[in-house]
């Protein structure tokens, strides 16, 4: 299960990233479901936290939640988009109707994306440059699968889709990245922080290489099972700057332990 990365994530390490904590809702707590964990999200989180809070319901909850946390200093984000403005597509939501929502981030290339709906490391890269056109900032997804981990080829494959997502013309809109190893998500399996935080110094390289401002601003956030009891040894990681939470974001009282866990300790 070991990966190699010869990195040198020390040196890069930037104590001045916020924290970021993001619920991923996925297909649960469409409409009144979506407002009332909204809402026992704001209740739950501490107004002062250290971290960045973040909610992506799905699209039919989008804006009644944009309203429920309004004023709340929770952001809102949306699952993922189409790369265009508009169009024949049917099923489909563009970035632009995403902001007209109240969104101000969007998950993208997400696994369940890329597995179950053919996402590619093109489209990635399009819905990213699509999001920052309209202000979106893109939470850009990476990670192996199992199969890929026990090949040896973690650093090869994320480092592949992180270049994808960094030739996406941004427009100087900022981005967060999303390491989420397919084999911990959903399973109640985490990488431990040893194993996250080589792949995150790994993107952290990857990032400086490309722009060293970037590498020092980017928060790269751990994804995969993450829960209330496992948190804070991640995100004492120097290289993990949040979390990317589904199953525990459906309970108010984890997730803002969740956050709580990204207080300094
Ligand atoms: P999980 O999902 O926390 O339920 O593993 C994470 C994700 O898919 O973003």
């Amino acid at each position: 299960m070991g990966v190699r990365a010869s990195t040198r994530a020390g040196a890069l390490v930037s104590p001045g990233r916020r924290p970021l904590i993001a619920g991923n809702w996925k297909m649960y707590r469409g409409g009144a479901a979506g407002c009332e964990l909204a809402d026992a999200v704001r209740r739950a989180v501490a107004p002062g936290a250290r971290a960045e809070v973040v909610v992506a319901p799905p699209f039919t909850a989008l804006a009644a939640v944009a309203e429920t946390v309004r004023g709340a200093t929770i952001g809102v984000a949306g699952q993922s988009l189409h790369p265009g403005t508009e169009g024949a597509f049917t099923g489909e939501v563009s970035g632009p109707m995403l902001v007209e929502c109240g969104a101000t981030w969007v998950i993208v290339g997400h696994s369940e994306r890329r597995q179950l709906f053919g996402e590619t490391d093109a489209n990635v890269q399009a819905k990213v440059a699509a999001a920052a056109a309209c202000e979106l900032v893109p939470i850009a997804c990476v990670g192996e699968t199992l199969a890929e981990r026990e090949a040896g080829r973690t650093l090869e494959v994320v480092s592949r889709q992180l270049a994808a997502i960094l030739a996406a013309d941004r427009a100087g809109v900022s981005l967060v990245v999303a390491y989420e190893p397919v084999w911990a998500i959903g399973t109640g399996r985490v990488a431990g922080p040893d194993q996250a935080e080589e792949v995150h110094a790994a993107l952290r390289v990857q990032l400086e290489r490309h722009d060293p401002a970037l590498a020092a601003a980017t928060r790269i956030l751990y994804g995969g099972s993450v829960k209330p009891e496992n948190a804070a040894g991640l995100l004492a990681c120097p290289n993990v700057d949040g979390a990317l939470v589904g199953g525990a974001s459906l309970d108010a009282a984890a997730f803002a332990a969740i956050v709580a866990a990204a207080e300094p300790g």
